[in-house]
């Protein structure tokens, strides 16, 4: 990757955790609500959705955790807007292929600024930092199928 794509990507990275997309709860009860930590750290995260007429049609988090946590969050949850659970939890699929360097299908889905986070796949020890929204989220969308 060149310094100046580095440069880029950390700054859409900071951007999403100093302005935090969907940050927050929904006051509502109609929701489905799933919380998750990351054990390597302990830090604990919890992703709301709205649920309509088969597509997500809203997504919130709150939690506490480092840069790329709640970056990743901030992304994931304006990524899944729009999508049926399938999906959602087909693009979870993606990013952590991408997260682990694996091949992904780069055209499925417009990944947009979710591709700035595939630089975190250097550091494996912060892997589950970027995956830990997106794993609470099929957690979420799997236990409301069940
Ligand atoms: Fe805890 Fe990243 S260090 S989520």
């Amino acid at each position: 990757m060149s310094s100046n794509l580095d440069t880029l990507y950390r700054q859409v990275i900071m951007d999403h955790y100093k302005n935090p997309r969907n940050r927050g709860e929904f006051e509502d009860e109609d929701t489905l609500t799933v919380n998750m930590n990351n054990p390597t750290c302990g830090d604990r995260i919890q992703i709301q959705m709205k649920l309509e007429d088969g597509k997500v049609t809203a997504a919130k988090f709150v939690g506490e955790g480092c840069s790329i946590s709640l970056a990743s969050a901030s992304m994931m949850t304006q990524a899944v807007k729009g999508l049926t659970p399938e999906e959602a939890k087909a693009m979870s699929a993606i990013f952590s292929d991408m997260m682990l360097g694996k091949e992904y299908d780069e055209d499925r889905f417009d990944l947009g600024d979710i591709e700035a986070l595939q630089g975190v796949s250097k550091f494996p020890a912060r892997i589950k930092c970027a995956t830990l929204a997106w794993k609470a989220m099929e957690k979420g969308l799997q236990d409301h199928e069940e």
